[in-house]
C-alpha cells in the first residue's frame, strides 16, 4: 500500500462527494491533509489511514445513503462496489466512535457483527485525530472546538448532539494519544 491506494481513494471520494457535497468533499481533503501530515506514526500502514481518511465521509453521498448512518453505508458500498480491502472498510464503518452513534441508532449490532473494530488501537485513534482536528470546511481546529461546532450544528438533543457529549471524552483521548506519537516520533 501506499500512492496507489491513495490515489485510489481520492478519485472515488472524489467522484461520490465533489459535485453532491461540496463542503463535504472540502471536509474530507482536509481530514486527508491532517492523515499525511501524521501518516509515518503507522509506519506500514501508512497509505491505509491516508485513504481511510479520504473515504471516512464517502457515505453521506445522497446516491450512497441506504440507512442513513454514514458509516455503514459508505463502508457497504466501499466492500460491494469496489471490493476494498478490509480493515479499510471496517475504519470507515467505526470511524470516530460510529458504534456509539450506531447504538442510538438501533445499528450497533449490525455494525459490530458486520464490520468489528480494527486490531490496532492508533489506527483507529488517528481516524479520530484526522476527522476531530478539521473544520467542516476543512480547515485545521482543535477536538474541543470541533465537538462545540458539532453540539452547535445539531443540536444538545439529537442523535448527533447526544452521541458527541458522549463520545467528548474519548474523542479528546485519541487525540491525546496520536499527539504523543508525533512527539515521540525521531525528526
Ligand atoms: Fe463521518
Amino acid at each position: 500500500m501506499g500512492e496507489l491506494i491513495e490515489e485510489w481513494a481520492t478519485q472515488i471520494a472524489k467522484a461520490e462527494l465533489s459535485n453532491a457535497l461540496p463542503r463535504r468533499w472540502a471536509h474530507t481533503q482536509g481530514v486527508a491533509k491532517r492523515a499525511v501530515e501524521v501518516s509515518q506514526i503507522l509506519d506500514q500502514d501508512a497509505g491505509l489511514i491516508v485513504a481511510a481518511a479520504t473515504l471516512h465521509d464517502v457515505g453521506y453521498a445522497p446516491r450512497l445513503a441506504a440507512t442513513g448512518f454514514h458509516p455503514l453505508d459508505g463502508a457497504r458500498f466501499l466492500r460491494d462496489e469496489h471490493r476494498a480491502d478490509e480493515r479499510l472498510v471496517r475504519l470507515v464503518a467505526n470511524h470516530s466512535f460510529a458504534l456509539l452513534e450506531a447504538e442510538a441508532r438501533g445499528l450497533r449490532e449490525e455494525l459490530a457483527t458486520e464490520f468489528p473494530s480494527l486490531e490496532r488501537p492508533l489506527l483507529v485513534d488517528t481516524l479520530v485525530y484526522c476527522d476531530m482536528t478539521t473544520t467542516p470546511d476543512g480547515d485545521r481546529t482543535t477536538a474541543q472546538d470541533r465537538v462545540a461546532e458539532i453540539l452547535s450544528r445539531y443540536g444538545d438533543d439529537s442523535v448527533v448532539g447526544r452521541f458527541i457529549r458522549r463520545a467528548a471524552p474519548e474523542i479528546c483521548a485519541s487525540v491525546e494519544r496520536v499527539e504523543a506519537a508525533v512527539a515521540a516520533q525521531p525528526r
